[in-house]
């Protein structure tokens, strides 16, 4: 992988109002962003998301702390720079709602220094994949909020930006959107570096290279959606044993510290176990005891941790590992 760095954000810190009003929005952010990652911003609301995107978009100005795009220091960042930079603000509020979708496309590729002919295949084409190609030609304060969505990603997709900064890119979108979207995130990775942020779990766990979790405005945790499980490191097994007349070896399973029995049915012919474990490698530990009695896996799922939970325990927890 290609580790050249196209975003580097350093101490972030981003306070709003002043005395007893005063909100810490952001407190101490750090990242950086490789060439051709999708590198996520995941917290619950209020945590800063947007604020962090603003300040890498020069849209709020830091307190303190620094960024860097392409190398040059913000915000003395270059235009052409800039126009590197395709993005979406939460949502589609940006857009001139009295312009139709084609407009807004045309006007912001033009802020680009793209014409309107060297982003018509591309708006077309992403057009027909968000299945809006029939609202082209509508104003865009007159479309459904989803439909709004749509229309404010192409206008970030359209100028096949270097990089793609996207806050909430599942605003609005229905089910069936939103895994074209994810699709179609995977593909932009090919041709660009993308930070998102979404409020979608699994969409995140799903497309991301890398995840940042951050939680009243710090960083709570950061690495890939595996990195992260192992981090709170409960894994789950569900054991499905040949039936074994000995049944002490729960009681042995039961003194291994670390690993508790969350589930257990007897049944005629097999036994069902279930494990959780606080480090994976504790199941060689359970092996030995398999061994030591005779008993015999037929089937072994590993049952995970959903997504969910791993999300929750980081900003419940606010552990800073
Ligand atoms: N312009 C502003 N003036 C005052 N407070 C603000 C402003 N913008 C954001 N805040 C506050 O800063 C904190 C972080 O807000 P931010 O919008 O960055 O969160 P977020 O992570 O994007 O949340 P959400 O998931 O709801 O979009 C919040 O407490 C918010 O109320
Ligand atoms: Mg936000």
């Amino acid at each position: 992988m290609d580790d050249k760095i196209v975003l580097k954000a350093e101490n972030l810190e981003k306070t709003f109002g002043a005395g007893k009003k005063a909100v810490k929005a952001v407190d101490g952010v750090s990242f950086a962003v490789r060439e051709k990652e999708i590198f996520a911003l995941l917290g619950p609301n209020g945590a800063g998301k947007t604020t962090t995107v603003k300040m890498l978009l020069n849209l709020v100005s830091p307190d303190k702390g620094s960024i860097q795009i392409f190398g040059e220091d913000m915000p003395k960042v270059q235009k052409e720079v800039m126009k590197e930079i395709g993005t979406l603000l939460e949502g589609s509020r940006n857009l001139y709602w009295h312009m139709t979708v084609r407009e807004n496309v045309y006007y912001f590729a033009n802020l680009r220094g793209k014409s309107a002919r060297e982003v018509k295949d591309d708006m077309e084409m992403w057009a027909e994949r968000l299945r809006i190609q029939d609202k082209l030609e509508e104003e865009v304060g007159k479309l459904s909020r989803g439909m709004q969505q749509k229309a404010a990603i192409i206008c970030a997709l359209a100028t096949k930006p270097k990089l793609l900064i996207l806050d909430e890119l599942l605003l609005g979108l229905d089910i069936i959107t939103r895994f074209e979207v994810e699709k179609l995130v995977k593909e932009l990775k090919e041709i660009s570096t993308l930070i998102i942020s979404s409020h979608d779990l699994r969409f995140i766990e799903k497309v991301s290279d890398r995840i940042l979790i951050i939680n009243k405005g710090k960083v709570v945790a950061e690495g890939t959606a595996s990195e992260l499980r192992h981090k709170i490191s409960y894994a789950k097994y569900r054991f499905t044993l040949r039936k074994n007349e000995e049944s002490r070896y729960l009681e042995e399973l039961k003194s291994i510290r670390g690993v508790e029995i969350s589930f257990y049915e007897g049944n005629i012919d097999t036994d069902i176990l279930e494990l959780t474990f606080e480090k994976p490698e504790l199941i060689y530990d359970v092996f030995d005891i398999f061994r030591k009695f005779s008993v015999i896996p037929v089937e072994i799922d590993n049952l995970g941790e959903p997504f969910e939970e791993i999300f929750k325990s980081f900003v419940e927890g606010g552990e800073n590992k």
